[in-house]
């Protein structure tokens, strides 16, 4: 039951959240979980196929349009629809709104890379069959979507037909009063070709304004009778079957665009069409994917099925929507829906990159090298925000403009260049490559370090920055945010360092960085101011926090949550009242500038005003509490996080799934509850038992090793799997790991 995910009944109410549960994906292609023979009609299914990073811009319609707002607006397309295929028993259609279902499994095989759907299916005219739908989205050929349908008479049918769609004229979903979902411009694409040519359907469709194509060029394998009908640029393929025996037919969908496949996209697609294996080895080689995905990437518990398949579902998810070919990244909802609108946000540097970087690293490093060829729009966006250097990476975008249309929790979150530069750090500090330290960490550190040199500045021996957004987007456009300045602290001290390695390379020099300039990051770093009120004893959010008064939280009621659906933005900014976790996560990512006390007492204070409206909370609270000795709430924190999509436990699940909470599950137990940190003296762990699970284990790739962590009966074992010798640090005592002899330490 761990490894899969199954709806065993038809869930009218669940449908929309299913489709999200149910995509499939591979980091490029992205299908959600619709039903191949449609719906009823008065039923909205979010109907969507997508490819990373492929969008479209629009105009952004302002009420009033100030200087530097941006005029466009990024969009994840919806592509080329091939999902579907009506069935036909002696005439009559199949449909689950119809007639009697007499049984309905539908399957997500998290260890196997596909899905099944099986129907014994009673018409309104007593005809029986039984349907069974297996998709797979292929991770080993990423144009590939593979839809196989088997449809076995029980009754007495003369004639079994299926209708294979393919359409190029799709639209996006707009719901307007959510602000997490687009509100306008529903036609994003245009189809503007479709032909069949030697058993071949091939479509095409484009954008207007980015002026991007996609294509889809699809083979059916069958051995009914086929005829062939267009309607504009739908292309019908009718497949009839003697019902005496088991009909069955398969859809290969292969999908190429211009961002990846350059210009002849048909004749790409037919190429990668004529390579194709059968089906069953499509399935072979995803098992084989998945077993070495699995291999360094599971972590088992034992004692809790439930989370045990959450925990699964996270990583598997993560898996399915992560760009790995550096031309795209990984979206808010990765490629199971259009909340946020395909966007790319610092989700991915917090929440979602370090689980790649400690189990799949040329993964994390795709998504690095991804931001990096956005940093000329960082540095044309710093230029149009009114600096003089540097690069202000945007709030959220798909290939470098901003696309946030509200700047006060949009580009104001200038902390996102600050993750970025945290996250490429961190990627040097794993892998040690120094070729992509002097490639990529050395400009993107220069860089972010130039823009915080130029907001802010020097008064009364002290560096500040002002107005500026925190993580926490109730709470905006305030001076010396802590996290942000703790942040942009770590980067300067970095940007000094490196240029001190690299003050002779070409790089340096043509980047035209003086002594001067670098001695300022030094300083300003050294001066960052640091809020601190000395009454309670905590790192104060910002420099207005703590005189604001304490939302009345005891007399909001449950459905007021998330108050943003119910509140003017104004109202949440006048009290203290925080959507996520702000400096509570700053005392995760750096920690050493904060003693033990004030991170204890700042977690204390703070979880009394954080309402969590944010997935992107749950986990850094687990974390802390693990930190802090907290055990219960650590637990309870993670339990929030495990099974948030699966549960819909923030009811937009439908929308898209949460990928940065599905990263914060991994955060919390890794860094939480074994106590991980990455520092420049190499690894270390304080793990904590956790009391509700009899063993936990999980592994860690760094600089060409594989070690495996378990936590079983009071103590650790620290195993190294592959390579070379490694000291660890468990609580502060080194370890020595050689493979083939794993240390335990009591707990
Ligand atoms: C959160 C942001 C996050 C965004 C996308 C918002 O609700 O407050 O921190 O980046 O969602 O996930």
């Amino acid at each position: 039951m761990t490894w899969q995910l199954s709806n065993t009944a038809l869930d009218e109410q669940q449908l929309l959240v299913n489709e999200s549960l149910m995509f499939l994906g591979n980091g490029y292609l992205g299908v959600r979980g619709n039903f191949e023979e449609g719906y009823r009609d008065d039923f909205k299914s979010i109907h969507g196929t997508y490819i990373n990073a492929f969008h479209e811009e629009t105009e952004i319609q302002y009420g009033e349009k100030l200087f530097g707002f941006p005029d466009f607006q990024q969009k994840l397309a919806n592509v080329i629809d091939t999902q579907e295929i009506e069935v036909y028993l002696d005439g009559e259609r199949f449909s689950l709104f119809e007639g009697e279902i007499i049984n309905f499994d539908r399957t997500l095989h998290m260890d196997q890379g596909y899905s099944v759907r099986e129907v014994h299916w009673r018409s309104p005219k007593s005809q029986e069959a039984k349907l069974t739908f297996t998709r797979v989205v292929s991770f080993v050929t990423k144009e590939l979507f593979a839809i196989k349908v088997d449809v076995e008479p029980i009754s007495n049918v003369r004639e079994v037909k299926l209708i294979s769609k393919v359409k190029g004229d799709v639209t996006n979903y707009v719901e307007k009063d959510d602000p997490r979902l687009a509100s306008n411009h529903a036609k994003l694409l245009y189809a503007n070709e479709a032909k069949s040519e030697a058993g071949l359907t091939q479509v095409k469709a484009r954008t207007e304004r980015t002026d991007l194509e996609v294509a889809c060029v699809m083979r059916h394998e069958h051995d009914g009778q086929h005829s062939i009908e267009h309607n504009g640029y739908e292309i019908i393929e009718t497949f009839t079957f003697d019902g005496a025996s088991n009909a069955s037919l398969i859809k290969y969908n292969v999908y190429t665009d211009t961002l990846r496949h350059g210009d002849d996209l048909l004749e790409k697609g037919i190429q990668i069409q004529s390579k194709l294996v059968e089906f069953e080895t499509i399935l072979k080689e995803q098992k084989a994917y998945l077993d070495e995905f699995w291999r360094v990437s599971d972590i088992a518990i034992a004692g809790d099925d439930s989370l045990q398949q959450g925990i699964r579902f996270n990583l598997y998810h993560l898996l399915q929507s992560v760009g790995k070919d550096s031309v795209s990244n990984i979206s808010a909802k990765g490629l199971s829906g259009e909340g946020y609108e395909g966007h790319y946000f610092w989700d991915t540097e917090i929440y979602i990159f370090p689980v790649f970087l400690m189990t799949n690293p040329e993964i994390a490093k795709g998504l690095l090298l991804h931001r990096y060829s956005t940093l000329d729009a960082a540095r044309l966006r710093a230029k149009e925000m009114g600096h003089k250097k540097g690069a202000l990476f945007p709030w959220r975008t798909i290939t470098g403009p901003e696309s946030s249309a509200f700047f006060p929790a949009g580009t104001a979150q200038y902390h996102i260049s600050a993750d970025i530069a945290y996250s490429f750090i961190q990627y040097y500090l794993v892998t040690k490559d120094e070729q992509f330290k002097q490639e990529y960490l050395a400009e993107v550190l220069i860089e972010t370090a130039r823009l915080w040199a130029d907001t802010g500045f020097m008064k009364n021996g002290q560096f500040l920055i002002n107005n500026v957004t925190g993580p926490d987007e109730y709470t905006c456009i305030v001076n010396n945010n802590y996290y942000t300045n703790a942040m942009a602290k770590y980067n300067m001290e970095w940007a000094y360092k490196i240029y001190q390695d690299m003050r002779e390379s070409e790089l340096v020099q043509q980047l035209g960085v003086t002594e001067d300039e670098a001695l300022f990051w030094n300083e300003a770093a050294e001066k960052m101011l640091l809020p601190f009120d000395d009454e309670l004893g905590i790192n104060e959010q910002d420099d207005t926090f703590l005189n604001k008064q304490v939302w009345d939280f005891e007399n909001t009621s449950d459905e007021e949550y998330p108050l943003l659906l119910n509140y003017h933005p104004l109202t949440l900014y006048r009290y203290q009242v925080c959507k996520q976790a702000d400096t509570v996560l700053a005392h995760f990512l750096v920690e050493d500038l904060a003693d033990d006390e004030t991170i204890r007492k700042s977690y204390d204070y703070y979880e009394h005003v954080t309402t969590h409206d944010s997935s992107l909370s749950y986990c850094v609270f687990s974390i802390m509490a693990s930190k802090l000795g907290y055990d219960e709430k650590a637990y309870h924190y993670f339990n929030e996080t495990a099974r948030l999509d699966i549960d819909n436990l923030h009811k937009n699940t439908k929308d898209g799934l949460h990928m940065a909470n599905m990263g914060g599950t991994w955060l919390a137990m890794v860094y939480g509850f074994a106590g991980l940190r990455v520092k420049e003296e190499g690894l270390s762990f304080r793990p904590r038992q956790v009391k509700a699970w009899d063993d936990f284990s999980f592994s860690l790739r760094f600089r060409d090793r594989l070690i495996n962590i378990q936590l079983v009966d009071g103590q650790v074992v620290y195993t190294l799997v592959e390579g070379d010798d490694l000291d660890v640090s468990h609580f502060n005592e080194q370890v020595q790991l050689s493979v083939g002899s794993p240390v335990s330490k009591v707990l």
